[in-house]
């Protein structure tokens, strides 16, 4: 027993915080059972007078006493629920929030081997089962078995015989609870699963949506969900049954157990063995115990569901993260920004090596472009800066120190990003563009939009700055949401500046908006570019050609263009066609 639930048991540090009032709560729920025990002790007292004596002062004295009884035992119930119900919720909030906390810093790997709605569903289902389990057991799992003492111990001295006879029914619902018990654990595991799969498909189909309703699939996608949904109604009515079972086989061995201390009791009270006060309090005692069984047996239930969950959530907290800081590893505030990558070899998977004995320098302030075929391994370079990944040999460095000795968060305050795809946050404008500088002043939220070339179309929306941008920014055209990413890189002022320069072509008039904003966020700065433009790469102070995860060569543009290497033929695939129309010259792409 004290094994089985392994997972569980992790969620103590979780209530040890609020020591003091579980404390409290407990002493409530101990009051309280005990004036269930006092309560039965009434209720014979209360017999006594109406059965045998006819005293109607000690019934009304008693009956006094009674509702005192009642008083207390609603008091201590109030705080009880009250505090238990403080504790489950408060231990649950830390739970979220160091779930939360955790995820953020995990790997990219973490969440590129993982479906996001696979994990949505972990914050969100398992938690609830968490919560569930929480506010059951803080209540249950001791005021029940306490209360049930109580009462046997009470029905013990009153008859022994007849409390051993209402207890032959125990071992059988104990063999049925650890069963269900079991089999309840497989099916909520399994629910949860498929309550996952659910949760992973709406996510899917919510962001695909365009893509659902053009090609208009939404049937094959409602019958998709359908699958998913009838499997996982399945699974519940599987627990269902099994719970319904379970409550039906107790209540039945319970009436059986009455039967069976009515009949001897009651003969046992017609030779006058027993007085008659005793047996009927001694039936409404099994009652009592009878209803405290059957919360145990739930709670056992729901402990056996939730430990699945709570398993899940537990992986998620006791991940680490594969890029760490070395011990001893340093803050680095200031930075020349010379970027060298020493023999850097790199794999996502083991065995399927995808850059190869990669090296180079930028010096401070010097851009370097990227080029090559798609899939060459450009951006897991460029991902290696900030240390989304580590190499897998060799080593990248910072002004001469490895980047596995500069602490992550002062690595990463020198570089900004502005990536292919550029990704707003729902929320205005202002805010999407302050984010590379929490605490921006106005004024230089507007000197970075107009940088980034980006203030025109900003003023000129009626909301202007406060515009809401809507979930991922979908209300933005391409070329705008590139250029609020350059804004916000902008005002990060980074030392070290990565681009992957987006492959969609804009139009003309976008394209160089874009680029003049790119051109001025580049001046002095050490830059990586994975270079798609044609403008771009003729500006850059040299140019690294990447094919299979190697560097195949290396120039400025018009020292490659004389070669005939793969700098020359990618050219010449890319610019033939667009170059011979003259009339109107198409904005060119590279690589
Ligand atoms: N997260 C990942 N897990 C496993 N393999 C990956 C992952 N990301 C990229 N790869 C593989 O690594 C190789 C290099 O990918 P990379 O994204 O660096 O190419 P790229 O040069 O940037 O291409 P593109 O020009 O199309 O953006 C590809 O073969 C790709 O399939
Ligand atoms: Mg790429």
């Amino acid at each position: 027993m004290r094994n089985s639930f392994p997972n569980l048991q992790k969620l103590w540090p979780y209530m040890k915080r609020y020591r003091k009032r579980t404390f409290t709560a407990l002493f409530s729920m101990a009051v309280s059972s005990g004036a269930t025990g006092a309560f039965l002790v009434y209720i014979k007292k209360l017999l006594e007078p109406i059965i045998n004596t006819g005293d109607l002062s000690d019934l009304i004295r008693t009956a006094m006493q009674f509702i005192g009884i009642g008083v207390l035992m609603a008091v201590a119930g109030f705080f009880s629920t009250f505090l238990s119900n403080h504790v489950g919720q408060k231990m649950l909030t830390d739970l979220r929030q160091d779930l939360f906390d955790h995820l953020q810093r995990l790997s990219l790997s973490y969440f590129e081997t993982r479906r996001t709605g696979e994990l949505m569903s972990r914050m969100t289902n398992d938690l609830n089962n968490v919560q569930r389990v929480v506010l059951l057991v803080t209540l249950n799992v001791l005021a029940s078995p306490l209360t049930l003492i109580i009462v046997l111990v009470q029905m013990f001295i009153w008859s022994w015989q007849l409390t051993l006879l209402a207890c032959l029914g125990v071992p059988t619902i104990g063999l049925l609870i650890a069963r269900a018990g079991r089999k309840a654990r497989e099916y909520a595991n399994r629910v949860q699963e498929r309550m996952a799969e659910l949760s992973d498909l709406l996510q899917e189909r919510i962001v695909g949506i365009r893509i659902i309703q053009c090609f208009t699939r939404e049937d094959f996608e409602s019958e998709r969900f359908l699958r998913t949904n009838r499997q996982s109604l399945k699974e519940i009515m599987r627990g269902v049954r099994i719970q319904a079972g379970l409550v039906s086989a107790v209540d039945l061995i319970a009436v059986a157990s009455i039967v069976l201390v009515l009949c001897i009791g009651g003969a046992q009270s017609m030779k006058g063995q027993i007085e008659t006060s005793t047996l009927l309090t001694f039936l409404a005692a099994i009652n009592i115990a009878v209803a405290q069984a059957k919360k145990m047996s739930n709670v056992f239930v729901v402990l056996q569901q939730t430990e699945a969950s709570v398993a899940r959530l537990f992986q998620v907290l006791e991940t680490e993260p594969d890029v760490r800081d070395l011990p001893g590893a340093v803050d680095c505030p200031e930075a020349e920004g010379r970027l060298d990558f020493e023999g850097v070899g790199f794999a996502y998977l083991a065995d399927q090596p995808v850059l190869q004995n990669i090296s180079f320098i930028i010096q401070p302030g010097e851009t370097v472009a990227l080029v090559g075929p798609s899939g060459s391994g450009k951006t897991t370079i460029s991902n290696l800066i900030p240390r989304l990944y580590d190499p897998t040999s060799g080593r990248v460095c910072l002004d001469g120190r490895d980047l596995r000795e500069i602490r992550l968060r002062s690595l990463r305050q020198h570089i900004g990003i502005v990536p292919q795809e550029a990704f707003l946050f729902a929320g205005t404008l202002r805010d999407n563009i302050a984010y590379g500088r929490l605490g921006a002043e106005e004024e230089e939220v507007i000197a970075a939009a107009e940088q980034a070339n980006a203030h025109g179309f900003i003023a000129n929306m009626p909301a202007g700055y406060d515009t809401d941008v809507g979930e991922r920014g979908l209300t933005l055209s391409g070329g705008q949401r590139q250029r609020i990413a350059i804004a916000r890189a902008i005002l990060r002022d980074p030392k070290i500046l990565i681009l992957d320069e987006a492959t969609s072509s804009l139009d003309a008039e976008s394209e160089s908006l874009v680029q003049e904003a790119l051109e001025k966020l580049m001046e002095g700065r050490t830059t990586l570019v994975i270079a798609h433009r044609l403008s771009t790469i003729k500006n850059a102070d040299r140019i690294l050609v990447i094919d299979r995860g190697a560097i195949v060569e290396e120039g400025r543009h018009a020292d490659l263009l004389r070669g005939d290497g793969l700098y020359h033929r990618l050219y010449e695939t890319q610019t033939t066609g667009e170059l011979t129309d003259n009339d109107a010259p198409a904005p060119q792409t590279f690589a």
